[in-house]
């Protein structure tokens, strides 16, 4: 991004109230010396997003979000860092020192240069009079000339056409590769895409980083073809989409997940534009993370066949683990969303979608598949693999409808499935105890470093305090963080929370610092508090110390040496003992 010096970031800051702007967008209800409203970031209907005047930060207690007036808007808008301060100086009528770019622009200039003129090529293709049966085949497809044009559709020829011309230009070869338009062989570079049409893939903030190119003259395998992983190609962070559906996702706080390009295409033409599609039927960590961000309902509608089906239950018990709320659409009849909406029209499809199935009563159908439930042990298989589905559900109202509707449809005791569900859970349960015994105890140094790391952003005193009393953490990860705030210190003379969090969004390790925020967002900070973690630590320092010089003493044969690893280890040891 544009840099934007830390003191100018901070002045901003510090000329906006966080209450004043939060409240242009979320209504806020005074209560004591905070403010209360509900929480934009997730799925909500009380107010459990605080806001303190006097801290400049906001927090929900119940989703964890929080930051300052700027992550606020970053979020609540989608905005970028340098965009979020550049509409709150507008805001409080700070004029800018410079012009905001975002810090991926410019980083690889080039390369996103030489797709949009890619882009525009293929799109000029189009329109020519070789490309009359490329539009022949997208009229048959019934997409309009209005959808061609917002999706930017175009078309490559059979020939090197578009290398030559960018090559002319003066763009390197290694350049051309470097995006995967081209393709090298026998020292030759030529165009990937031949005789295709064209259909450019955006990143999330909506610049085109790769294609995904169908054949029309005739069908040929593989139906697609598509920009390979680059550097600004990386399929598992994109939804096919997004950049055109997020405002209406937001405002509707749902978004609809297809697979294929072409569903997200149809139903976004019809008016239904909080669709994104996955590009296939594999659900990656990192979109994960982007609809846990996007924090609204999912509306899974993937396509009717088998792979669809399995892809369905798939995808969902990852929305599941990771607490993603959402529900499923299976169309029947049609092979997926847009031959439905081709055979069926805008409404059926409207009405499919506003009458989705929860994901336990998918199961319930999907289960039944290729057995007869008839058949004892089929059945028996049957209502295990269902019960089984039920133990990560929480809503204990939709565990007693289904386990009343197994009972009743099979003629199965309420009361034996009930029992046989409480055991399926216990053994659940049983499971996870020792993980989470071993992650609180591998954490409680973790633990110790984080709050001494929240106590510096928020008060230079505690900077001073770690410097004189630990002088360095021992793990890399904290030491690093610790560095970043004693840097911003140096730089800025003074520290506080809100203008250490606009600091540590162009930082790398930004997630990490987050983190820590997060969790550390109830400490109540007092010198005694951050005395006795300080102690813990160094505590904890020595003692690794001594360990390690037991180590030494272990493999010394040199008496004399040995001897005085002896005496030093004594001196740490009374230390530990005295402070
Ligand atoms: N896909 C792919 N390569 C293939 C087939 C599919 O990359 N050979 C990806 C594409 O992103 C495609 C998605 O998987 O959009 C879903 O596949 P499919 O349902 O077959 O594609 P449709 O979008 O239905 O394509 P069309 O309607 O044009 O046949
Ligand atoms: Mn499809």
């Amino acid at each position: 991004m544009a840099f934007i010096e830390q003191e100018e970031i901070n002045r901003i800051r510090n000329s906006a109230n966080i209450v004043d702007i939060i409240s242009s967008y979320v209504p806020l209800t005074q209560r004591g010396k905070n403010y209360f409203g509900v929480c934009p970031f997730h799925e909500d209907h009380s107010p459990s997003m605080s806001v303190s005047e006097e801290k400049q930060i906001y927090k929900c207690f119940s989703c964890g979000a929080t930051g300052n007036v700027f992550t606020f808007v970053e979020n609540f808008l989608n905005l970028t860092f340098a965009e979020a301060v550049s509409l709150i100086a507008s805001k409080v009528g700070i004029s800018l020192s410079m012009e905001i770019k975002s810090k991926k622009e410019t980083k690889f200039k080039e390369e996103y240069e030489v797709m949009d003129f890619a882009l525009k090529f293929y799109q000029n293709n189009l329109n020519t009079e070789n490309g009359t049966k490329a539009i022949d085949y997208l009229k048959k497809r019934g997409l309009l000339e209005e959808t061609i044009k917002d999706f930017s559709i175009g078309l490559a020829f059979d020939q090197n056409m578009l290398s030559n011309v960018l090559l002319k230009k003066g763009y390197s070869e290694k350049l051309l590769e470097s995006v995967g338009l081209v393709s090298r062989k026998d020292d030759q570079v030529y165009d990937l895409f031949q005789n295709r049409i064209l259909f450019p893939i955006h990143n999330l903030d909506g610049q085109v980083v790769g294609f995904t190119a169908r054949c029309y003259l005739t069908e040929v395998t593989p139906k697609y073809i598509n920009t390979k992983e680059t550097v600004i190609f990386k399929k598992g962070n994109i939804l096919f989409n997004y950049h055109r559906a997020k405002d209406a996702i937001r405002l509707f706080k749902e978004v609809i997940v297809v697979e294929g390009n072409m569903d997200a295409i149809r139903l976004y033409s019809i008016g239904i534009k909080n669709v994104v599609a996955l590009m296939g039927t594999s659900l990656t960590k990192e979109q994960i993370e982007i609809f846990k961000k996007l924090r609204c309902k999912v509306i899974l509608m993937l396509d009717n066949d088998d792979a669809g089906e399995t892809a369905t239950l798939s995808v969902g018990n990852s929305f599941e683990e990771n607490h993603i709320p959402f529900e499923v659409v299976r169309l029947s009849g049609e092979k997926d969303p847009d031959s439905y909406v081709v055979k069926n029209g805008k409404e059926k499809m409207e009405s499919a979608i506003q009458n989705p199935l929860s994901f336990v009563d998918f199961k319930l159908n999907y289960f039944k598949k290729n057995k007869n439930l008839n058949d004892a042990a089929d059945l028996a298989e049957y209502i295990k693999a269902v019960l089984d589905g039920l133990k990560n559900t929480n809503d204990a109202i939709l565990k007693e409808v289904t386990l009343q509707k197994l009972s009743k449809d099979y003629n199965i005791s309420y009361a034996v499935l009930k029992e046989q569900l409480g055991i399926t859970e216990n053994e659940e349960k049983k499971k996870e105890v020792p993980i989470k015994q071993k992650v609180v105890k591998q954490s409680s140094y973790d633990k110790i470093c984080s709050k001494i790391l929240y106590y510096m952003m928020n008060d230079a005193k505690y900077i001073r305090l770690y410097k004189a009393k630990l002088g360095m953490f021992p793990t890399k990860e904290h030491r690093q963080i610790a560095n970043e705030i004693v840097y911003y210190l140096e730089k800025n003379k003074s520290i506080t929370l809100p203008d250490f969090i606009s600091y540590a969004e162009n930082s790398n390790l930004k997630e990490k610092i987050m983190a820590i925020i997060e969790n550390e967002k109830e400490l109540d900070l007092e010198e005694e508090g951050m005395l006795e973690l300080l102690d813990i630590m160094k505590k904890r320092i020595k003692k690794e110390e001594i360990n390690k010089l037991k180590a030494e003493i272990k493999e010394e044969y040199d008496i004399n040496k040995k001897m005085a690893l002896v005496e030093k280890m004594t001196e740490l040891k009374k230390e530990n003992e005295m402070e």
